[in-house]
């Protein structure tokens, strides 16, 4: 029997209908919508495509965004300040901090500066340490891993216990995605390009989750029969019967793992999705909590 797909779309429409409906409260109750503060330095299409996805689904929502578009060449200073203008802003709850930044800006130095309590991104590097500490809890964890979990537990299977395969460790998917996966009691192999038998370590997975950034690149035969598998990739192959030219593919070669695997994402349709909607949701988590203060 194939895998059952798991419809990120439709779970992420039923969360954001839901914050919908709570912003509204808010807005009532506090007199302003709840704000998302975005910073963007530099003309990077794909990050500009983001900030504009993240623009128009707060719109959609009901919430608030405003945006700092520094220039490319912006010194260390001006994006900090960009960051602590948002941080004294009472009507901007939330702060998110495009990644990547130009190569001359310091990035932990510039992540440093947004507010506990406005990282609605998770990225703070003390929000990162924090999940990996046991007994600690981030002010909230980072969108995409937020998104993948959500996705995980979809499925209606237990996490606790199961073996996790995570390809890839980058700052923002693959490390918190792999320490999210070891809080909910997950056995956890990080795996990356000096990997030894990659295909074997996947093959004990229960659930794997994987952030390559390389099409199709792991494949249905690698899989155990039944595992849950959580695709975050999200490459453009060239593809001359698109009326684009290209077409989205994701890090999982889709038609042979869906013969094998017992859950499987989509891409597009999957994890994509849910990584806008977590950052809605906690925008409008940081904002309820802001009236308790
Ligand atoms: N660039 C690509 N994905 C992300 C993300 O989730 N957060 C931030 N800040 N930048 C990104």
């Amino acid at each position: 029997m194939p895998a059952r797909i798991i419809d990120g779309r439709s779970v992420a429409q039923r969360i954001q209908s839901e914050i919908k409906s709570a912003a509204r409260d808010f807005t009532a109750q506090a007199g302003a919508a709840p704000g998302l503060g975005v910073v963007l330095v530099g003309d990077d299409p794909a990050s500009a495509m983001y900030v504009r996805m993240k623009r128009r689904a707060c719109e959609r929502a009901g919430l608030r965004s405003e945006a700092r578009i520094l220039p490319a060449a912006s010194s260390q200073a001006e994006v900090e300040c960009a960051v602590r203008g948002f941080n004294a802003d009472a009507n901007i709850h939330g702060i998110l901090v495009q990644l990547p930044l130009p190569d001359h800006i310091d990035e932990e130095a510039a992540l440093n500066e947004i507010s506990l309590p406005k990282d609605v991104d998770g990225i703070h590097p003390l929000n990162i340490g924090r999940l990996g500490m046991r007994g600690r809890e981030p002010t909230f964890t980072p969108a995409t891993p937020t998104g993948v979990m959500l996705l995980i537990e979809e499925t209606g299977e237990t996490i606790e216990g199961k073996r996790a395969v995570v390809i890839g460790r980058s700052n923002i998917v693959g490390l918190p995605v792999a320490l999210m996966l070891a809080n909910a009691n997950a056995t956890v192999t990080i795996c990356h390009s000096r990997t030894r038998d990659l295909p074997g370590a996947v093959k004990g997975a229960d659930i794997v989750v994987a952030a390559v950034g390389r099409a199709e690149y792991v494949k249905g035969d690698w899989l155990k029969a039944g595992a849950i598998v959580i695709d975050v990739g999200s490459n453009s192959l060239p593809d001359p019967d698109s009326e684009k030219g290209y077409r989205y593919v994701g890090d999982i070669e889709f038609e042979s793992a869906r013969a094998v695997a017992g859950y499987i994402t989509k891409v597009p349709g999957g994890v994509g999705p849910m990584t806008i909607t977590m950052l809605l949701s906690n925008t409008l988590k940081a904002a309820r909590r802001s009236l308790n203060e």
